[in-house]
C-alpha cells in the first residue's frame, strides 16, 4: 500500500464511531423525482428518482462530458431550481425557496469549487480566499474562531495547499498558474467549514503531486467539520478514495434517453465519418 493510499486508510479509522452512527440517519443532500430542462418544453436534462447522500460522506460523480454533472452541482447548490421534483439540502428545500433565499442559503452551507474557479481579479490571494466570509456571517464567525482572525484562516488554508510563498501572495491571481487558481479557489470553498463542499473537476489542472495534497485537504478539512463532500471528476483512478461512487447516466433517465438516441446529427453515420461530417458541416 503507498503512502497515499495509508493515508486514506487511516482516515477511515479515526472517524469517531459515534458521528458515524448519528450519520446513519441523516440526509445532508436528498433529492426526489427531479427534473431540470435548460429551457421549457425542451427535453430534460435530468431525470432522476432519487439520490441521497449521508452527513460527512464523500461522494464521487463521474460521467462523460455533457451528461449533467454540472448541472447537477449547481441544482444542489440552488444555483438553479428544477421544474419537477424536490432538492433537499440539509433538511432545507432549496427548491422551494426564492432565488435570494438560495443565494444565502449558499452562502452560509455551501463551498463551491466551480469547474472555471470565478476567481475576483482585482482581489489579492487571501482577499480571494476570504470572500464568503463577506456574504455569510455563519462562515465568518467559523472561519475566525478556526484561527483567531478571517486574513490568518486565509493563509492557514493557502498554507496547506503550498501557496504561502509571500511572492506569491502578492501577485494578482490573474497571474497564477491554473493549477494554483484552482488551490485558491479550493481554500476559497473551504473557508468557514461549510457543511457542504462541492467540487466540479477541482484536479483536473493539478499535477499528480499537488492533486495529491489537493485531495488530502479536502479530505481532512471536511471530517474535521463533517462536512459532506459532493466530487465530479473524469479522473475515476481518485473513485476508490470515496464512500460512494455514482455514475449519472445510471441514474438519471434522461441520460439513458440521450446515450440512446445518441447525437441526432451523427446518428447511423460509420465513426469513421463523423469527424468528416462534422469539418465540412
Ligand atoms: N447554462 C446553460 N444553458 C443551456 N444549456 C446548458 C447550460 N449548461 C449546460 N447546458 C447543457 O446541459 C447539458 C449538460 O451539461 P453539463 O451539466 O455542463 O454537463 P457535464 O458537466 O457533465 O459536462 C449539455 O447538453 C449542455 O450543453
Ligand atoms: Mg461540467
Amino acid at each position: 500500500m503507498n503512502a497515499f493510499a495509508q493515508f486514506f486508510t487511516a482516515q477511515q479509522a479515526l472517524r469517531p464511531r459515534g458521528l458515524e452512527v448519528a450519520a446513519a440517519t441523516e440526509n445532508v443532500i436528498d433529492i426526489n423525482n427531479l427534473q431540470f430542462a435548460w429551457r421549457n418544453n425542451a427535453a430534460p436534462v435530468l431525470d432522476i428518482d432519487n439520490l441521497r447522500v449521508e452527513r460527512g460522506q464523500r461522494l464521487f460523480i463521474e460521467g462523460p462530458s455533457g451528461s449533467g454533472k454540472s448541472t447537477l452541482l449547481s441544482l444542489l447548490a440552488g444555483v438553479i431550481a428544477p421544474q419537477k421534483g424536490t432538492v433537499s439540502v440539509r433538511g432545507r428545500r432549496v427548491d422551494a425557496l426564492s432565488g435570494a433565499q438560495r443565494d444565502r442559503f449558499r452562502a452560509d452551507h455551501i463551498g463551491f469549487i466551480f469547474q472555471m474557479f470565478n476567481l475576483i481579479p482585482y482581489l489579492s490571494l487571501a482577499e480571494n480566499v476570504a470572500l464568503p466570509c463577506r456574504f455569510s456571517q455563519r462562515r465568518r464567525q467559523k472561519a475566525q474562531s478556526q484561527s483567531g482572525g478571517l486574513e490568518k484562516e486565509a493563509l492557514r488554508l493557502l498554507t496547506l495547499l503550498g501557496l504561502a510563498d509571500p511572492g506569491l501572495l502578492k501577485r494578482p491571481v490573474t497571474d497564477l498558474s491554473v493549477g494554483q487558481q484552482q488551490r485558491v479557489a479550493a481554500a476559497r470553498a473551504l473557508i468557514g467549514s461549510p457543511e457542504v463542499l462541492i467540487a466540479d473537476e477541482p484536479t483536473s489542472s493539478l499535477d499528480a503531486a499537488h492533486r495529491e495534497a489537493f485531495i488530502r485537504l479536502l479530505f481532512e478539512e471536511c471530517a474535521k467539520a463533517q462536512s459532506t463532500l459532493i466530487f465530479v471528476s473524469h479522473d475515476t483512478s481518485l473513485a476508490p478514495l470515496f464512500d460512494q461512487v455514482i455514475r449519472l447516466p445510471e441514474i438519471n433517465r434522461a441520460g439513458r434517453r440521450l446515450e440512446r438516441s445518441g447525437n441526432p446529427v451523427t446518428a447511423g453515420m460509420p465513426v469513421s465519418d463523423i469527424g468528416r461530417k462534422e469539418v465540412t458541416k
